[in-house]
């Protein structure tokens, strides 16, 4: 299985839930589940992570090494799911699967969450982090209770 969580510079948003819901799978030792995350635009590739976002999982205790900024690509629609941060990105998600090939299960990351919001909030816009990490985590614990159901218990 493949996950993508997809935002827009791929530099505070999806790495973040990157690096969350793969710290889960590996405290669940889920073998055989790739996480990645990609940008729609690309401002910032090669870069890594915004040093909000690096600051906020160093704080947390997850690893954020070896995380740099990519762009979405064709190849990334044959994943199992795209997770998009906010509607936006989900729009762009929708459309370039309509001229693709791919069959990857598009969704908000706040979909499986049980929160009012239902965009992951920008911090490169907001500047507050902590926010964000709030409702990242509320969603990949969502999405991660919804596919593994059996290994929820051990994170
Ligand atoms: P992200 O935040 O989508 O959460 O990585 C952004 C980072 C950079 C830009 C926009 C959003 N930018 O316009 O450069």
């Amino acid at each position: 299985m493949k996950i993508v969580f997809v935002c827009l510079g791929n530099i505070c948003r999806s790495p973040m839930a990157e690096a969350v819901f793969r710290q889960w799978l590996e405290a669940a030792q889920l073998t055989g589940v790739t996480v990645d995350s990609a940008g729609t635009g690309n401002w910032h590739e090669g870069s890594e992570p915004h040093e909000g976002t690096l600051h906020l999982l160093e704080q947390e205790g997850i690893d954020a090494s070896g995380m740099e900024a990519r762009i979405l690509s064709q190849k990334d629609f044959q994943s199992d799911y795209l997770i998009a941060m906010d509607a936006e990105t989900a729009g762009t998600l929708h459309s370039l699967k309509g001229s693709g090939t791919g069959g990857a299960a598009v969704f908000r990351l706040l979909d499986f969450a049980d929160s009012e919001e239902e965009d992951v909030p920008d911090p490169y816009f907001t500047g507050d982090f902590e926010e964000t990490y709030k409702l990242i985590l509320q969603g990949c614990s969502g999405l991660f209770h919804e596919l593994f159901p059996d290994a929820s218990e051990r994170v």
